[in-house]
């Protein structure tokens, strides 16, 4: 049973989702991590409903000092497992702080169902699942932990997040700033919201990030477009289609659209995740993708062989995949489709003349269409702009916002510092939240720069914690 794809790019795009089976409850443990869970309401902001259910957190306290800091990761879309896999930086600053370090999991991913399988059931299931409620589930956890683990009644909380995640860390300070003594925000988009940040920026960034790793390559994959498209109109050329991308499924005329979407979301995820090493976050992939698909892109003669083997480097790195299928999304797991159908309304559209996608305009009407026929919900585009501050945020203090250049997410980042507590930290040469990633020895000097900073101001927090807590 396939899901209802809605043609969108914005909704597809959303964030990176680890792992797609939201449903899906794995007992795996995650080595050096024990786990536990803590009560929480489904429904913090009403007396209408009192049931509760089991948020799952992993705990790491073998550094942890009494006293010391609890770094909390607030988990974003997906199983929390996959985030501690890809957050190195937590456990690694741990030692130097005497740190306790726990991943959150996020309500409606992994094993924090609150419905368990009816979770996904229906609206009246489904409607407890926003940002809103997410972060108060993290507030009650630490309040819980301060309660049951001793030594953390003085703790500091920080917390950190990458991606959603990050928007997580930024919104829990701001919210619950007694509860948390500072965040650190790394490719945290909390201004891509309509109205605040135009929504071709993100094209723009990543056209630039492909213009970096090979001259002309951009403008191939624009010049791509109509090759493909004319291909698409004749049976001839949907049969070599078909066979330039090894597809699963011969390719019909109506397929067109979905082929266009996927390899519009093909080369944003490539900008999104292109690491200096090799790495196996949404995908394997070689260091420096983006590098390795232009160098496919531009050494072909034949425009669509150059696209097509730039799409297998991504599909079949390991030499696994016996076809492509483009009606698989990349990722965006049930919950996180919801969530882009309802408050985290991301505009992101393309022209095709200052970027190298083929012209996609934003249709707020069109997208509230496809997302009441898929959920029965429709968005509430501007809701997150009341709801956390819009762009004016200066009234907030201390949170760090990393961002990579390379990242289109970049654009709806903070970049400039707005205080002296309201940090941000630009890193050259670097993907999506590659600060929170385990260090490498092919770290980018602007990463390892990011992550000595990030460390003396959670350092000095701490010390200003202490002192006003002891005044
Ligand atoms: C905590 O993480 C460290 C570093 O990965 C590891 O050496 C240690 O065994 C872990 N602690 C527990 C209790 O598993
Ligand atoms: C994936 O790679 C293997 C090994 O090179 C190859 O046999 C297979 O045909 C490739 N699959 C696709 C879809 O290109
Ligand atoms: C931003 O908010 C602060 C108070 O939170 C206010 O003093 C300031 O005027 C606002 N700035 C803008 C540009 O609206």
């Amino acid at each position: 049973m396939g899901e209802q794809r809605v043609p969108l790019v914005s909704l597809l795009l959303a964030y990176v989702v680890l792992n797609q089976g939201s449903c899906s409850v794995s007992g795996t443990n995650v080595p050096g991590y024990q786990t536990r869970y803590v009560e929480v309401q489904v429904d913090h902001f009403s007396f209408a409903n009192s049931d509760t259910f089991q948020l799952r957190y992993l705990v790491n306290d073998t550094y942890f000092k009494p006293g010391g800091p609890v770094f909390l990761y607030t988990g974003n879309e997906g199983d929390i497992e996959d985030f501690v896999k890809n957050t190195g930086l937590l456990i690694e600053m741990a030692p130097r702080f005497g740190a306790m370090v726990i991943f959150a999991e996020h309500r409606y991913y992994g094993q924090s169902l609150p419905y368990g399988q009816d979770s996904f059931k229906d609206p009246a299931h489904l409607g407890y699942l926003t940002s809103t409620q997410a972060l108060a589930d993290f507030a009650e956890l630490i309040v819980h932990l301060k309660e049951t683990i001793c030594g953390t009644e003085d703790s500091p909380v920080f917390a950190f997040g990458g991606s959603y995640g990050g928007m997580l860390a930024a919104w829990i300070r701001m919210k619950y700033p007694h509860l948390v003594a500072g965040s650190l925000a790394s490719a945290a988009s909390i201004f891509q919201f309509p109205g605040i940040t135009d929504c071709e920026a993100y094209s723009h960034v990543a056209t630039r990030t492909f213009q970096k790793s090979g001259a002309g390559c951009p403008e191939i994959i624009r010049s791509s477009w109509d090759v493909i498209q004319d291909l698409g109109k004749t049976d001839p050329g949907l049969r070599k289609l078909t066979s330039m991308f090894s597809l699963c499924t011969p390719l019909t005329t109506d397929d067109m659209p979905t082929l266009v979407d996927w390899l519009v979301n093909l080369w944003m995820i490539y900008a999104l995740i292109d690491y200096p090493y090799p790495a196996n976050f949404l995908t394997p992939l070689p260091a420096w993708p983006v590098k390795e698909a232009c160098q496919l892109i531009t050494s072909h003669e034949d425009v669509v062989s150059g696209v097509a083997a730039a799409a297998k480097l991504y599909f079949n790195f390991t030499g696994q995949t016996a076809c492509l299928d483009i009606s698989q999304p990349y990722y965006g797991g049930l919950a996180w489709q919801y969530q882009a159908c309802t408050e985290q309304i991301e505009p992101i559209c393309s022209d095709g003349v200052n970027d190298m996608f083929p012209p996609i305009p934003w249709d707020l009407a069109a997208f509230s269409q496809a997302c009441y026929e898929r959920w029965k919900v429709r968005p509430r585009p501007y809701w997150a702009v009341t709801e956390y501050w819009g762009r004016n945020i200066s009234a907030a203090s201390n949170i760090i916002f990393s961002n990579g250049d390379l990242d289109p997410w970049s654009v709806g980042c903070v970049l400039k510092s707005l205080s002296d507590s309201l940090v941000a930290i630009v890193m050259e040469d670097a993907a999506h939240h590659l600060d929170l990633r385990p260090s490498d020895p092919a770290d980018p000097p602007s990463v390892v720069k990011a992550r000595a900073q990030e460390a003396a101001i959670i350092k000095k927090w701490i010390q200003e914690y202490h002192s006003a807590t002891t005044r």
